[in-house]
């Protein structure tokens, strides 16, 4: 790097356009530069603009804007420079430059923190779960086997279809596979598994083995020197406005299954400091509650009531002083299922019970929560008016198919109009407290990190000494980082690893 150069890029009254931030902010790391002055970022604003679009990367953001793939660096740079310019006009005329100034620019810097701080990790719990994984993996084999009636190499699907299909006559799915082998996909074996141990029995072992090759083995080669994993998030590839995590994955590590929750346990404070897990309580009901302004749903949230003891009396009809806990998954299921827009087959299946029970749930609820149906219906509106949604902040997500003839489609179109309202507002609220949160922890001279976020949750690595200081700030921070008509609340947990907080 020429003094020159670096003089440029650290040189606070000349404004940078790039395409990628965070990346560059790493690159330049490794350089020993760092980035001053006012940048604006193609791959941010392209994605700001439509989120949909398969890759936002160089090539592609620069093919949708009728301009060659650049061959060389000068090329970029010049493409780069070029796609701002008519990105930022693009984005003038649309609603989505305050997202872009106020939530995914600024964002760039603390993804950038985080991923460089990484989270540490106990290898050696990994090396004795990965025995135990092996023992699982080879008890479940066995037991496959002995009902199968012959060993097979279960990681094949054409030699699992022949076992399930041939030996053992269960009825084969009418789509086929790649080639044609007949299909041994998850949905496949689902439904299989209602009727047979054997199928149910490899949706487990499958399980079991990627949990085991994703992470139990693959973290300890993943991690650096002092034992840290560094994540990469990807802030430019859902059509929500969610961050992804890759290389690794660490955002879908199971938390309902007994060894998902023992991976967690690898995740660990350096010494001296603890974990910190800050997690949004039922974020996306409670913007269904601001949303729909629902007189029932506000009074719950204002009043600090459990919304699915309420849900479970309003459409089951039990009173909340008898109720068990199943009824109360019950009404569970059908309050998430309302987020993620229900359809009575889907709740159906969900609950194990006839489609015709479910719809009269479905019916049920929505006479209660009047609000809730009101606004689902200006929600699909307002999108078959304007071919997309909004969150809160003006975040959009083109949504063609609402106007689809095929019924399949137009449902799925529908049930995302509905729920990325409630999901990408979700995503952009805790985007903002990462932010607030990032800078905050800069200005008091704090030593703690934050080190990971799975979508509701944002966890830290916490020195002893700024326990106290850390869990009001973090609270402050999170409940108040947007004013809306029910109160935000976050479950702050302190410990030493990832499990037990
Ligand atoms: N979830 C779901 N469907 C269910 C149960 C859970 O979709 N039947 C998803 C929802 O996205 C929910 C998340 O899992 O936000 C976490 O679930 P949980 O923590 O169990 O939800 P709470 O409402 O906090 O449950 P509880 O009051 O029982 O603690």
């Amino acid at each position: 790097l020429t003094p020159e150069l670096r003089a440029l890029f650290e040189d606070s009254k000349v404004p940078k356009r790039v395409h990628d931030l965070k990346l560059m902010l790493h690159v330049l790391c490794g350089l020993g530069v760092e980035l001053r002055g006012p940048v604006d970022d193609a791959m941010l604003l392209s994605y700001g603009l439509n989120p949909t679009h398969a890759t936002q990367a160089l090539a592609d953001v620069a093919a949708r804007h009728s301009q060659p793939p650049p061959s060389s660096l000068p090329a970029a740079a010049a493409s780069i420079h070029a796609l701002v310019t008519s990105l930022r006009a693009e984005a003038e005329r649309s609603k989505i430059m305050s997202v872009y100034t106020t939530i995914d620019l600024p964002l760039a810097p603390v993804l950038y923190r985080m991923e460089k701080a990484g989270v540490r990790i106990n290898i050696a719990v990994l090396d004795g779960l990965s025995t135990r994984f092996a023992a699982e993996l080879e008890r479940v084999g066995e037991k496959i086997f002995s009902l199968a009636g012959r060993r097979f190499n279960v990681n094949s699907p054409k030699q699992l279809g022949e076992v399930l299909f041939k030996d053992m006559g269960l009825p084969a799915p009418n789509v086929r596979g790649k080639g044609k082998t007949i299909s041994t996909a998850q949905d496949v074996l689902e439904q299989l598994a209602e009727i047979n141990e054997v199928p149910r029995l490899v949706l487990e072992y499958r399980h079991l083995s990627k949990l085991k090759s994703n992470y139990v083995d693959s973290l300890p080669l993943l991690a650096d020197a002092e034992s840290r994993v560094h994540t990469t998030f990807q802030a430019a590839a859902t059509t929500t406005g969610r961050l992804s995590s890759v290389n690794p994955n660490l955002q879908n590590i199971p938390i309902r299954t007994e060894l998902g929750r023992e991976i967690r346990a690898a995740f660990v404070a350096a010494p001296g400091n603890q974990l910190l897990s800050a997690d949004y309580s039922q974020i996306e009901l409670r913007l269904l509650a601001h949303f729909s302004g629902d007189p029932l749903l506000m009074r719950a949230y204002r009043q600090n009531e459990d919304i699915h003891t309420l849900t479970a009396s309003e459409v089951f009809g039990v009173p909340a002083g008898t109720m068990n806990k199943e009824t109360r998954n019950r009404a569970k299921a059908v309050n998430f299922g309302i987020v993620y827009g229900i359809s009575p087959f889907g709740l159906a299946a969900q609950l194990g019970i006839p489609q015709a029970e479910a719809k009269a749930y479905i019916e049920r609820y929505f006479a209660r929560y009047q609000g809730v149906q009101a606004f689902i219906d200006k929600t699909l509106e307002a999108t078959r008016r304007e071919g997309a949604v909004h969150t809160m902040f003006g975040r959009v997500r083109p949504i063609p198919d609402i106007e689809s003839r095929n019924p399949n489609q137009r449902g799925f179109a529908e049930r995302t109009a509905v729920n990325t309202p409630l999901q990408g507002t979700a995503a952009d609220l805790i985007k903002l407290a990462m932010i607030a949160l990032d800078r905050k922890l800069t200005e008091r001279n704090l030593k703690t990190r934050m080190v990971l976020q799975v979508h509701d949750e944002l966890l830290f690595e916490v020195p002893l000494d700024e326990t106290a200081e850390v869990e009001e700030l973090v609270r402050t921070e999170m409940e108040g980082v947007a004013q809306l008509n029910v109160p935000l609340v976050a479950d702050l947990g302190f410990g030493s690893n990832w499990r037990d907080l």
